[in-house]
């Protein structure tokens, strides 16, 4: 079967070029062109969100029925492609449930009230257009909170049908986002109350479709090895380390790759020069020049720079930086000879502090937002790109770094620690630079051992840059990796009985 290649469905909340918050959407994007490269039959499943103009998508079909609660709800289907390998993209089109701004929520509404409905939509709706299109997956490959309803479809109410032997895997791109609801909101899910606690939705009395979801998923993946087994400890369990400890022989980390074409310093237009690994330093010094320009920095080569591109909230370690009792940002413009150039968006007690931060400090620059230009001219203006997640499934910003020889400092955690070679003074050896404990100490100690090196053995840093840019972390080995995957799941689902 996997020599004709298998026919796999995505069904997940975010896929460049479409709709991204964050590293997801470019995982889902990235993921399914690879697939599509290595001969399977891959198709992806979103909503229309209000944000995606239907001016160049094609119409599908005839409106689609979703069951949910009691009722039916009725969807237009359009379809776009993936820029990359052309692979098709069902957006699907629902004014009550998406036509608003917004995947998850807005600014003032982080967490849409109706999201368990808005997702649940989504899952069946692509379980509703397979059906439709009488194209019946091999795989169903749902990515996070907002596709996990779809594993627990196919385990109760499609568990016999067409969807037999359809294989089910749920990655895990970030256990800290579980879709916990009130449980009054149980029902738009379309399922009985029976299954409340038979499929494992209960959680504290309220719902969490993630649970359910890492229930009835035939196989569990997350997005680096290493996270795949701190999330098996209390530590980084967000509460589900025993459900995964459980399930721990049908869970993988399969380390993300990074999209090469879209993130090439020798190609980029958004860079105010290109440059190569052979050739690199004139390149990045007329960035770093555009940058501190950008950021309202002095424009100086002599001032060691440190880029940050991130959203604003607790997992990428802005407590540490700059939380609201301490933090080691402050002190680190106060008393060393750098600057800071930091792009996020995020919580709004860490963009006012930052702003505020950026008020005191001439040599800190913020920009608050979200910019694509920006965040490509960071990552190659930058002389050191700063990382000190609490946690790390896999983290694309850091492989983004290394390809544009901006040296990543970053805490040993999760994709972290499996992308960044620590730097050995003694050899030269390494990538970048890693600290271990979450602290404003650690982060200080370890940007001010970044400035001895800088200072004191400048061609070491040179030597790591161009390592850096040379290393490859790649969608066609991952893909192979989802292919084995994805057989393993029909395996599963053709030997065993209904579960629930
Ligand atoms: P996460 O998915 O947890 O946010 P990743 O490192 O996997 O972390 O991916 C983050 C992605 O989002 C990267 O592509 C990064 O460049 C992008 N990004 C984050 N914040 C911004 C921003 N403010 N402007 C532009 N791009 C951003
Ligand atoms: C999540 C994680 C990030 C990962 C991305 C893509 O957003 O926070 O670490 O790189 O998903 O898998």
């Amino acid at each position: 079967m996997a020599d004709e290649g298998l026919r796999v469905v995505m069904v997940a909340s975010e896929a460049v070029p479409f709709a991204k918050a964050g590293g997801l959407g470019d995982m889902v994007g990235a993921l399914a062109d690879a697939l599509a490269r290595l001969g399977h039959d891959v198709r992806v499943v979103l909503p229309r969100y209000y944000g995606i103009e239907p001016g160049r998508l094609r119409k599908v079909g005839a409106p689609l029925g979703v069951p949910l609660d009691g009722g039916e709800e009725w969807c237009a289907v359009y379809e776009g492609r993936t820029p990359g390998a052309g692979v098709p993209v069902y957006l699907l089109d629902h004014e009550g449930l998406y036509g608003r701004d917004g995947i998850y929520g807005t600014r003032s509404e982080p967490e849409f009230r109706d999201n368990l409905r808005r997702f649940a939509l989504l899952c069946r709706g692509a379980l509703q257009l397979a059906k439709a299109l009488d194209w019946v997956p091999h795989i169903v490959h749902a990515h996070d909170w907002p596709g996990a309803l779809a594993p627990v479809y196919l385990n109760t109410v499609e568990r016999f049908g067409a969807f037999a032997a359809t294989g089910s895997v749920l990655s895990i791109h970030n256990l800290g986002y579980q879709g916990v609801f009130d449980k009054a909101h149980y029902p738009a899910a379309g399922l009985p109350w029976q299954l409340f606690h038979g499929a494992g939705f209960e959680f504290f009395d309220r719902v969490n479709l993630l649970q359910a979801g890492l229930r009835a998923a035939d196989v569990l993946t997350t997005v680096s090895p290493t996270y795949a087994a701190e999330i098996q400890t209390p530590a980084f369990g967000h509460r589900m380390d025993g459900l995964l400890r459980h399930r721990r022989s049908d869970l993988y980390g399969v380390l993300n790759g990074m999209d090469y074409a879209e993130w090439n310093p020798a190609n980029d237009a958004y860079l105010a020069a290109t440059y190569t690994d052979r050739a690199f330093k004139r390149g990045k010094a007329r960035n770093k020049a555009a940058l501190q320009e950008a950021f309202g920095l002095p424009v100086d080569p002599a001032v060691p720079l440190y880029g940050m591109v991130s959203r604003l909230v607790d997992q990428k370690g802005f407590g540490a930086l700059c939380g609201p009792a301490h933090g080691s940002l402050a002190w680190m413009c106060a008393n060393f000879d750098l600057q800071f150039a930091i792009l996020g968006t995020g919580e709004a007690w860490c963009e006012r502090e930052l702003t505020s931060l950026a008020g005191r400090y001439p040599n800190l620059g913020v920009h608050i937002g979200f910019d694509e230009r920006l965040a490509h001219l960071v990552q190659a203006g930058s002389d050191f790109f700063l990382m000190p997640s609490a946690y790390e499934p896999c983290g694309l910003a850091q492989m983004y770094a290394l390809r544009y020889g901006t040296l990543p400092i970053v805490r040993r955690t999760g994709g972290l620690a499996d992308t960044v070679v620590n730097y050995d003074q003694a050899t030269g050896d390494g990538t970048g630079f890693l600290f271990d404990s979450l602290t404003p100490a650690a982060i200080y100690d370890t940007v001010g051992w970044s400035l001895w090196a800088w200072h004191n053995r400048p061609h070491h840093l040179d030597a790591m840059r161009k390592r850096g840019m040379k290393v490859r972390f790649s969608w066609a080995d991952a893909a192979e990796r989802y292919g084995e995957i994805y057989q393993g799941a029909i395996d599963r689902r053709l030997g065993r009985g209904p579960r629930t």
